[in-house]
């Protein structure tokens, strides 16, 4: 049987099971491939630490440029994590003539433009179905399987991490520390997990999929983001009492040639597919105009589901159906933009808000008369009877239909009421 040797660089949480599926499962492989995807070489940084995978002799190594030097290795998966070296690497690797995998959304986030645009120059492709959603073919079904649909609106959940920690405050009452470290330990944060608390690999992975959606030309960094790293428990305790769940919702909505981006903690009420995404989970709603609705649910970090998306990119690559759509795609392509970023303020939507108010005569009345200044109707108040130490008591309501904007501006206007502590905590709400 014909052979492709291929390569591994980086082989942590991702990479071993990547070496796994290739060592343990050859036949499934070559089977797919119509020949053998050989491990010729997998580079790490440290040859001492211990790995969860049978390499054979000769195959471990610290020196990137055994893969990048020898001619006979066709495809690398590059599963570092980070910008640099792997920006650098992955540029020595195209012009040395090989096809790439990736699973790195950060790096096709910030350094797309430039590494799709030396790819085509230089003929070769680069796979990217791991970067969003681990194990689910999102890249796939939205790029090929649908591209007879103008697709109209797609959200859900895109990072395993705060996902999993969600549901452990939720479900097990755990502390979020707790819940982040268990994540850690599980291989589903990045090494860096602050990317994953704060929104932005969220953020990075929805950029990638309003690319190749919408083709809208957006840098992740402008996407409206907010994580779950400053959220509350009461908050957690709070939407369950009233019939959501929080999850962290990454939403592009198509209006007219307009695009809604963001990324933000949701009140996602309990029956709802999403509010049922538990742990690692990720799950994506695609709305297209001639399909419908379409929901995709499946591991979203972790290694073997990751792995699984990497490995078909490389048989893809091996026998070259990823030249093809690569050439295809509208990824940093100098296809003008189809649709521009909706203006952020004039997205609408239902809002939670929490005020830590004193507990005296009048002060309800003040709250919801500036709500009502911004044309914000109350469709219900929740308050507890018990006072904080400071006095205060928690205030939640729940707004019927409003804008982004007037919310904004609303809470502003709470935040300086004397009355009022600190600072408002708002959040979207998807029923
Ligand atoms: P990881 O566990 O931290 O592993 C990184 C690997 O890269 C390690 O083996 C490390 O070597 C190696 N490495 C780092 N710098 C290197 C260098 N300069 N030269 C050679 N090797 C180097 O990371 P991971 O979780 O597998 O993630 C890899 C990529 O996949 C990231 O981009 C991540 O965003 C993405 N991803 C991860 C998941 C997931 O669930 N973990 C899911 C989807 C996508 P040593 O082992 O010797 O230190
Ligand atoms: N850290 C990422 C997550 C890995 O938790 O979703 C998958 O991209």
């Amino acid at each position: 049987m014909e052979k492709t040797k291929v390569a591994i660089i980086g082989l942590g949480t991702v990479g071993q099971g990547v070496a796994k599926l290739l060592l343990d499962h050859g036949d499934r492989t070559a089977r797919h491939a119509g020949r053998t995807l050989w491990l010729e070489k997998a580079v790490v940084r440290d040859l001492k630490k211990p790995r969860d995978c049978d390499l054979p002799a000769g195959v471990l190594t610290d020196h990137v440029d055994e893969v990048i030097n020898n001619r006979e290795i066709k495809v690398v998966a590059l599963l570092i994590g980070g910008l640099e070296p792997e920006r650098t690497i992955m540029l020595q690797l195209l012009e040395s003539g090989k096809d790439v995998v990736t699973a790195n959304k950060a790096l096709l986030a910030e350094h797309g433009a430039e590494l799709f645009d030396r790819a085509r120059e230089l003929g070769r492709s680069i796979a990217f179905e791991a970067s969003v959603a681990g194990g689910i073919p999102i890249i796939a079904n939205i790029s090929q399987c649908l591209s007879a649909n103008q697709i109209q609106s797609l959200d859900g959940i895109l990072n395993g991490t705060t996902n999993f920690i969600l549901s452990k405050m939720h479900e097990e009452g755990m502390a979020y520390a707790e819940a982040l470290r268990e994540a850690q330990q599980l291989g589903y944060a990045e090494a860096d997990p602050t990317l994953d608390v704060d929104g932005s690999d969220a953020a990075q992975k929805l950029a990638i999929l309003a690319h190749l959606a919408f083709g809208a030309r957006v840098d992740w960094k402008d996407i409206p983001r907010m994580g779950i790293d400053r959220l509350d428990k009461s908050d957690v305790r709070f939407a369950q009492e009233i019939g959501y769940r929080i999850k962290l919702l990454a939403v592009a909505e198509l209006d007219g040639d307009t695009l809604e981006l963001h990324v933000s903690p949701t009140l996602v009420k309990r029956g709802r597919p999403l509010s049922d995404v538990s742990g690692p989970f990720n799950a994506i709603r695609v709305v297209g105009d001639a399909v419908g609705e379409l929901m995709f649910y499946g591991r979203g970090a972790g290694q073997m589901p990751t792995a699984s998306a990497v490995v078909a990119d490389m048989i893809d690559t091996a026998v070259g159906r990823t030249a093809i759509t690569f050439r295809t795609l509208e990824l940093w392509s100098n296809r003008k933009a189809r649709v521009t970023p909706r203006e952020h303020a004039k997205a609408d939507g239902r809002f939670y808000l929490r005020i830590n108010a004193e507990d005296h005569p009048g002060v309800l009345a003040q709250v919801t008369n500036v709500l009502g200044q911004h044309y914000i109707s109350i469709s219900s108040v929740l308050q507890q009877e018990a006072a904080s130490a400071d006095g205060t008591v928690p205030l939640v309501i729940m707004t019927h239909m409003t804008t982004e904007g007037a919310t904004r501006k609303a809470c502003a206007e709470i935040n300086k009421l004397t009355c009022v502590r600190g600072k408002t905590v708002r959040m979207w709400v998807r029923d």
